[in-house]
């Protein structure tokens, strides 16, 4: 059996709810990077969610499965114009930038569009992804050209996976500097991009207390409406299906290495940039009885257990997962990973659901 992704239809429904009631006030758009399965997507706009899209293809799996435009908004900065002027000719009228030239192109390609400004935080959060414009840059390009300020309708950044309160801020205080300074819009939105969760693995668990952060979440929003009438989104992607999904796939083969057996499995998931853009075969979406699973009964607590190397048959052999079990998995055995619902899917070459590029020999 070719594997398959299984989302339960309960733990969606439940980790939506339960973001929402973390972030109070606040629209979230799902970001569709983390599964833009079409079935998925469908449960989502089911409970009102907008969406974030990073591509043109995320943008046209909205749109057939009826999703308005109005609903969706861009929060990738770095696309080309041919990008830009896709999504606002199919409606979209939200986009994130952070350079001078995307502000641009928006300027030029999407006239009437939200223009949101990604301010970069890394210098404040190392674990952060290094996009979004620098205070200096945002000086240096105000100076420049006196107006821009009366441009930007919105300020965005994209939390990393650090949950300390302080650091949030000092992210948020950024961001609120920036949103003092706008001149165009009375009602300026700030989009907290994505990286929540809605529970934490026990090694983070140990390290972040989620209930305190998204306490300071609310607080420090408390301050800023205070001085802006602010819209506030977010863009989620794992906390929202994440937790929902489940990788089912049967053992293919079991080879006994020194100290570890190695189990093959038919994954199709591909580990590198370029792997074979097939994906998992099939993606359901169902309210069902839970299967068996690769889970804490099958791991165990004795000191002997061996080490079980999961490894993709279809691809490089590159390890999936290496753990310790009470047993080994049987050829044949059906296993289900767990908590597998986010960037899962569109691993590698099929991440934003990009189509593999085509080949020519020339
Ligand atoms: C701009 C933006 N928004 C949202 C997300 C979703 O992040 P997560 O799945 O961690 O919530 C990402 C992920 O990289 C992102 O780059």
């Amino acid at each position: 059996m070719p594997a398959r992704l299984i989302y339960d239809r309960a733990t969606l429904r439940a980790d939506v709810a339960a973001l929402q009631a973390r972030l109070p006030g606040i629209r979230l758009f799902y970001a569709a990077k983390a599964c833009a399965e079409p079935l998925v997507l469908g449960e989502l706009a089911a409970h009102g969610l907008g969406f974030e899209v990073a591509s043109a293809e995320e943008n046209k799996a909205l749109l057939d499965i009826g999703v308005g435009a109005q609903d969706i908004i861009c929060g990738l900065p770095m696309k080309g114009p041919d990008l830009i002027a896709d999504m606002y000719a199919k409606g979209c009228r939200a986009f994130a930038f952070d350079c001078p030239e995307e502000h641009a192109d928006l300027l030029c390609h999407a006239p009437s569009a939200v223009r949101l400004l990604r301010i970069a935080v890394q210098d404040l959060d190392s674990t952060s992804i290094g996009w979004g414009m620098s205070p200096d840059t945002l000086d240096a390009w105000v100076a420049e050209s006196g107006g821009v300020l009366a441009q930007i309708d919105g300020v965005s950044f994209h939390l990393s996976r650090n949950y300390r309160p302080k650091l949030l801020e000092r992210v948020l205080d950024r961001a609120g500097a920036v949103l003092d300074r706008l001149q165009g819009t009375t009602s300026p939105i700030l989009n907290i991009g994505g990286g929540y969760r809605n529970t934490l693995p026990p090694h983070l668990a140990l390290k972040f207390d989620l209930e305190r952060f998204y306490r300071t979440v609310t607080e420090r929003l408390g301050c800023l409406r205070a001085r802006h009438s602010i819209r506030v989104w977010a863009e989620p992607g794992r906390a929202l299906v994440e937790r929902a999904g489940s990788l089912q796939t049967r053992v293919l083969q079991v080879r006994a290495a020194a100290h570890e057996h190695v189990v093959a499995l038919e994954l199709n998931i591909g580990t590198k940039p370029g792997a074979h853009p097939s994906a998992i075969s099939a993606v359901t979406v169902a309210g069902r009885e839970p299967l068996y699973s690769l889970d804490a009964h099958l791991r165990g607590d004795t000191g002997e257990m061996p080490t079980v190397v999961f490894v993709d048959a279809t691809c490089e052999f590159a390890p999936f997962y290496r753990l310790p079990l009470c047993r080994v998995p049987r050829v044949g055995e059906l296993l289900e990973f767990q908590g597998l619902g986010a960037y899962t899917g569109c691993l590698s070459s099929r991440f934003h659901r990009r189509a593999f590029p085509n080949v020519t020999i020339a």
